[in-house]
This record gives C-alpha cells, sequence and structure tokens, in this order.
C-alpha cells in the first residue's frame, strides 16, 4: 500500500526527533575521518515545500520545527537548525523542510557514501532530481527492506541505517523486527535508527518484544510525547537505536529535555530515554 505521502506530516513535531537524533549519529559518525556508508529503507522526496497545498491541510509543522525556527537554541541542535536554515531565505520566514536524506547528504563527506530507497513512483521521481549531480548518493526505485538487506555489509564498513516506515499496515512493525534480525546478521558492527510513533493502540511494543528478545544486544530507546497518551492521534514519537555512538545516550537525554519544553502540552508523559537492551 503506497497511499501516504511525507509531505502532509513533514516538520511535525516526530521529524523535528527523529532529525535531530539522525544529525547527531552524522555528527558523530564525522568525528573520524574514515568513510562511512548510509542507507535508508524509506527515504521520503528529501526536500519539502512547508507553503503547499499537502503541509498545510493539517499544518503539522506548526507544532513541530515552526515552534523552534525563530528561537536561539543549544549547540547541540546546531547542526540540525543549521540545515532547516540553510534551505531557507535568511530573516525570511519558515518555508521548505529538509527530509532525512537531505540530513544525510549535508552531513556527508567527499568520501561518504548514501544509499536511498524510494517505492512510490512519484517520490522516487522527485528524490531522483534532487540527487541527480550528487555523486556520492544513490537513489534506488526499489522495497527498502529487501533493497538495503542486498547491499549489507557495506564498504565503507562503519555507518548507519535509518528505517522509516509509515505503519500504515500494523503488520509493519513485525515486519522491521525482521529485516533486522537478517540486516544485523550481515552487518553487526553497522548502527541501526528505527523510527516509530507513539500511538493508543500501542503496536510498537510487540515490535520493541521482538527485538528485545532477539539476542541483538546495545540497544538504547528514546521516546518523547507532546500529547495525553489518551489522545486518539499520535501523541509521541519513537526511536530505537542499536549500537549508538559513544555518548548519545547523553545528548538524547538533553534533546528530550530541549523538546519537550517547547513541543509537550500539559498532560504528556515524560521523555524517556533507556537502555531496551543494555551493551
Ligand atoms: C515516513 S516517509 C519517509 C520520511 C523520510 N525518512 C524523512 O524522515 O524525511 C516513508 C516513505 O516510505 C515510502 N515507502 C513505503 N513503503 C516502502 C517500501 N516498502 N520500500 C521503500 N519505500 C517505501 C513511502 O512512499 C514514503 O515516501
Amino acid at each position: 500500500m503506497l497511499s501516504y505521502q511525507h509531505s502532509y506530516h513533514a516538520g511535525n513535531f516526530a521529524d523535528v526527533h527523529k532529525h535531530i537524533c539522525l544529525s547527531l549519529m552524522l555528527e558523530a559518525l564525522n568525528k573520524k575521518p574514515k568513510p562511512w556508508s548510509y542507507f535508508e529503507t524509506h527515504a521520503g522526496t528529501a526536500r519539502y515545500d512547508l507553503t503547499g497545498e499537502e503541509a498545510l491541510k493539517n499544518a503539522e509543522f506548526k507544532e513541530g520545527i515552526a515552534q523552534l525556527y525563530p528561537r536561539k537554541l543549544p549547540a547541540l541542535l546546531q547542526p540540525y537548525l543549521h540545515i532547516v536554515r540553510s534551505m531557507n531565505d535568511k530573516n525570511a520566514e519558515l518555508r521548505k523542510y529538509p527530509g532525512s536524506p537531505w540530513i544525510a547528504s549535508e552531513a556527508a563527506r567527499e568520501q561518504d557514501k548514501i544509499s536511498l530507497m524510494e517505492l512510490h513512483p512519484g517520490e522516487y521521481q522527485q528524490l531522483k532530481s534532487v540527487f541527480k549531480r550528487s555523486s556520492n548518493v544513490a537513489v534506488h526505485h526499489r522495497d527498502g527492506y529487501e533493497g538495503v538487506l542486498s547491499l549489507l555489509p557495506p564498504k565503507p564498513n562503519r555507518g548507519l541505517v535509518l528505517i522509516d516506515p509509515s505503519y500504515e499496515v500494523k503488520t509493519e512493525y513485525l515486519q522491521v523486527a525482521k529485516f533486522i534480525d537478517k540486516a544485523y546478521q550481515r552487518w553487526s558492527n553497522g548502527c541501526f535508527a528505527i523510527w516509530y510513533p507513539l500511538l493508543k493502540a500501542a503496536n510498537h511494543q510487540q515490535m520493541l518484544n521482538k527485538l528485545k528478545r532477539s539476542g541483538i544486544r546495545n540497544i538504547l530507546r528514546v521516546e518523547m510525547c507532546v500529547k495525553s497518551a489518551a489522545d486518539e492521534r499520535m501523541y509521541g514519537t519513537g526511536m530505537l537505536i542499536i549500537n549508538p555512538p559513544w555518548q548519545l545516550d547523553r545528548q538524547l537525554q538533553q534533546v528530550n529535555t530541549l523538546l519537550s519544553k517547547y513541543l509537550s502540552a500539559e498532560g504528556a508523559a515524560p521523555p524517556v530515554v533507556e537502555w531496551l537492551v543494555p551493551e
């Protein structure tokens, strides 16, 4: 099923949280000159127009990036904010928002390699045109699970896989757990970041339970809630990070505290950073 389009949700609170986590992981990879490989199973289109009809339909970005954009914020958030600001005209209002492939390509150095999977034909075409002049970005019109698996283990052998499905069907949570099982067997030193929504039905729990029993160690769980868990809409956002960079847990404690201050309403549960499975 390919009815989901990220342009309706770009820049919402979940994007902000996920993209800050991503920018910190990429920064950690850039601490060493050795090249890295980056993969996305579900890439989207890489650039979003917040003045377009889709983004304005529910204007989700107003409760996300628009809350942070005008503020002076601590250094930890600057790599992410710099990328958002550099897409927009200086001193003008927020109009554009980056997708995760754009964030990765901005962090990439000449020696790094990016491989992106996108199955939706229209989204794929847009993504392809964004990177048509980028020699280190490969865009594939392919199922993300099968496509990324076929490229593991990669050269360069250090790096990151972002798994960011829309979870339109409930079975996707278990599909992600199965993908991780196989991908980890092929690349046990890779870092894997899995995004998931927090919804009243709590379907993400089956994925967490499965990964907890998988035998894989060193899994960090990060969650931030913006509304009460009784809300009918997505009330929070989560990331599981396997093999996170050193001290990412501490950084994400600070990120969660900061973002909750600007994005969370009264009645939202406190944010979480804990080891689902320790090292
Ligand atoms: C949540 S969006 C991705 C957002 C993007 N990662 C970001 O943060 O900017 C999910 C994307 O996955 C695509 N998609 C859905 N099923 C897919 C599959 N099996 N393989 C690859 N892409 C898929 C959708 O068309 C959609 O563009």
